[in-house]
């Protein structure tokens, strides 16, 4: 007789893991929204000094990061929490927050981890479809929110599809939203955005808002994706306490620790990295347009491409894969005919297009706009 696993396994979806780390280095990496830059030298330095005393456990409260956060962003260390990713966070607030009969408001598609809070807790998830621009319908999220609600997801900019709200929406939702639900604000690519200004300015919203917790990471602008170091701002101790309760102790390693206190020193390679990021992805969103498709209007280090309407998804992105491109089916992050790529390196972002203009003629359904191509 087979071992018995718990129901729950069955409910919870398998996270859509990008494929191709096994094709070699000559890929052009555009399928999971990091960046393309490896770390500062500073950075690696940090880790190697602390590597000799691994044999010791890492401080169990992560004070150093703790209080350059809170340097940072001006809130009391006692209301941050760190995970192990932002991921490590977003999953301990569903167990900490959500059960059978609780229910769960988030947009889709969204984060696709999303779908595995409910199904790991068995709340009840209420999906709320985007608007026409792939944007948050937020008027349509406050009008799903209940008694029964304990947990609501904003993921801004939204991946997979790019787009972010303006804070004064956000603002405007969360006067809509009783005080017993939590609304978690994924910033995950907030560095990127034009639309939500500079970094503080979320921030300032949890002064009016004690649900309010603002969710970040040190994968996407800061490089550390290997790491796995998340952070959250909470309007709230308890949040940080209840999700710091569920979780094993330990989270975060003395690596990913220093790397990331280390990482925050260096503002001014985070700004070149935005600035470059912004400068390849404009040229990326034109390119692509000019091959006649609609690109959503990306706040983000990534692209979302609507490909022609009979086009065959699996083959568009056997064929970049033939040619040494990896990109995101939309099928695979909850939407059906169309692309997730990432902003890589210039090279990288030539290929795809090369690649792209290359398959395109043959796609059923494909026109060709009358001009020049890239
Ligand atoms: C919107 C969003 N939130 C959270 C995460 C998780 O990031 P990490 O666990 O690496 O911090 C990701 C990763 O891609 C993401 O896209």
């Amino acid at each position: 007789m087979p071992i018995e696993f718990a129901e729950r396994v069955r409910r919870i979806p398998s996270y859509p893991v990008a494929s191709g780390y096994d094709l070699g280095d000559d890929v052009a990496m555009l399928a999971s929204n990091e960046l393309p830059f490896g770390p500062v030298p500073e950075v690696l330095e940090a880790v190697q000094r602390v590597l000799p005393g691994i044999n010791r456990y890492p401080d169990p409260t992560y004070s150093t990061l703790r209080t350059a956060l809170s340097d940072r962003y001006g809130i009391p260390p006692a209301r941050i929490a760190l995970g192990n990713g932002s991921c490590d966070i977003l999953l301990a607030a569903g167990e900490a927050m959500l059960e059978p009969g609780a229910e769960i408001v988030y947009s889709w598609p969204a984060f696709s981890e999303y779908p595995h809070l409910a199904a790991a807790s068995g709340a009840r998830p209420i999906e709320v479809p985007l608007d026409a621009d792939d944007r948050h319908d937020l008027d349509a999220m406050a009008e799903q929110i209940t008694v029964a609600t304990r947990l609501v997801l904003i993921c801004n900019p939204n991946n997979p599809t790019s787009t972010a709200v303006e804070l004064d929406r956000v603002a405007a939702f969360l006067e809509r939203v009783p005080s017993h639900a939590c609304v978690i604000l994924d910033e995950a690519y907030s560095e990127f955005s034009l639309t939500l200004g500079d970094p503080y300015a979320s921030v300032e919203l949890l002064r009016s808002w004690p649900n309010l917790v603002l969710l970040r990471t040190f994968s996407k602008v800061y490089g550390l994706a290997a790491l796995r170091v998340g952070y959250a701002l909470c309007g709230e101790n308890s949040f940080r306490q209840a999700v710091d309760v569920v979780r094993q102790p330990f989270h975060l390693n003395v690596a990913s620790q220093a790397a990331a206190v280390e990482a925050l020193r260096h503002q001014d390679a985070v700004e070149r990295r935005v600035t470059e990021t912004l400068a390849a992805r404009l040229a990326l969103e034109q390119d692509v347009r000019d091959l006649g498709l609609w690109v959503a209007e990306s706040d983000a280090n990534f692209i979302w491409v609507r490909l022609p309407e009979h086009a065959d998804e699996g083959s568009v992105l056997k064929c970049l894969r033939d040619r040494g491109v990896l990109v995101r089916s939309g099928i695979s992050l909850g939407r059906e005919g169309a692309l997730r790529v990432t902003v890589g390196r210039p090279g990288e972002n030539g290929r795809f297009v090369a690649a792209l203009g290359e398959l395109l003629p043959a796609v059923p359904g494909y026109k060709r706009p009358v001009g020049e191509l890239p």
